[in-house]
């Protein structure tokens, strides 16, 4: 039976951090053995935000290799960067002509670019999301794995894909987001504010490049309190996220020991030592990102393979996106040869 096809694409604008890992990357991992999986790096849309491109290169490597650190398997799924597949940029220009410049502008996410940069409303930032639509329509891919601002840009992908195929005949299935669990793990700040985020403050955000005594350091300096006043106490955010983050890379035994002394403490008998379970997680911590980190590093250190991995993921990609686009230019009539 043919696989249903997964695509996802990651903007090379930051370091990925322990959000990520959670939210995004550890399903990629489980779906690569699932469904027939298409991956990449979105250079192009970087532009939209960033038009300074001297670090971009090293942002897009850094990129694949933290994804390949993490469990994606090059040989499983296509690992490519954006730019390497040119079929999309064709893609792109014809579904351009059916989006409307109205439902363009009211998009959130343009809506709120434009307000960080005012001086740059670039017409790349108004069609985002039509490029977007093209990344998942080029391979008639069905599930999307995105996190929930995600999910107006794939409303507008299946608007251009039914304009499409009302238009020019049936060429595209709707594609939908798509995550394993209904509920995705949300990793907060270690200040308790907000998600994890690379343009945050970079203090509480654990990146997968964090070398050891940064993430014991951070860990640290996590945010806690003189601890729960009665025993059972519905615990604060910023202690839930404590035990979600060693739930997440730490023994059974030690979450349930943590939440024992949480729940049997009391004012006067706090039994819970805040001081003791960040050491612990920071341990634990270190334990878990240090080996990702170094695979990242070593494949970073690698360039010509990791080249040589863009390039067979950029094969492998072009040769399902040709084939979409012939179909697309013969429905379309702009097929000559
Ligand atoms: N817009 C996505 C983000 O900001 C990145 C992206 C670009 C994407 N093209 C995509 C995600 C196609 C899923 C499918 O994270």
């Amino acid at each position: 039976m043919k696989k249903e096809i997964v695509l996802s694409g990651i903007r090379p604008t930051g370091f990925l951090h322990l959000g990520n890992y959670f939210g995004a990357m550890r399903n990629y991992v489980r779906m690569q053995d699932e469904f027939d999986c298409y991956f990449f790096v979105a250079n192009w849309h970087s532009l939209t935000t960033h038009p300074d491109t001297k670090t971009l290169q090293e942002s897009v490597l850094r990129v694949v290799a933290e994804n390949i650190a993490c469990g994606l398997d090059p040989e499983k799924v296509s690992l490519y960067v954006q730019s390497d597949v040119p079929e999309i940029a064709e893609l792109y220009l014809y579904l351009n002509m059916l989006a409307y410049k109205g439902e363009l502008e009211k998009t959130t996410t343009f809506k709120d670019k434009i307000r960080m940069q005012p001086d740059n409303v670039n017409a790349g930032l108004l069609t985002y999301p039509v490029l977007q639509a093209a990344d998942i329509l080029i391979h008639r891919a069905v599930k999307v794995p995105v996190g929930k601002d995600q999910e107006q840009n794939l409303e507008m992908a299946r608007n251009f894909a039914e304009r499409f195929n009302y238009r020019y005949g049936e060429i595209f299935p709707m594609p939908y987001a798509f995550n394993y669990n209904s509920e995705l793990v949300k990793i907060m700040g270690l200040d308790g504010n907000g998600k994890m985020s690379k343009s945050e403050n970079q203090m509480t955000t654990l990146f997968l490049a964090d070398e050891d005594d940064m993430i014991r350091k951070k860990v640290m300096k996590a945010k806690t309190d003189q601890g729960p006043l009665a025993p059972n106490s519905k615990k604060p955010d910023y202690i839930e996220n404590l035990f979600t983050l060693m739930s997440l890379v730490s023994s059974a035994d030690t979450v349930k020991k943590f939440e024992e002394d949480f729940n049997n403490s009391s004012v006067g008998n706090c039994v819970i030592r805040y001081g003791d379970m960040k050491k612990q997680l920071a341990e634990d911590m270190v334990g878990f990102i240090q080996p990702i980190r170094t695979k990242a590093t070593d494949l970073q250190n690698n360039k010509d393979l990791l080249i040589k991995i863009i390039n067979q993921g950029a094969d492998k990609a072009r040769a399902s996106a040709s084939t979409t686009l012939n179909l697309v230019r013969q429905a379309i009539g702009m097929k000559y040869v």
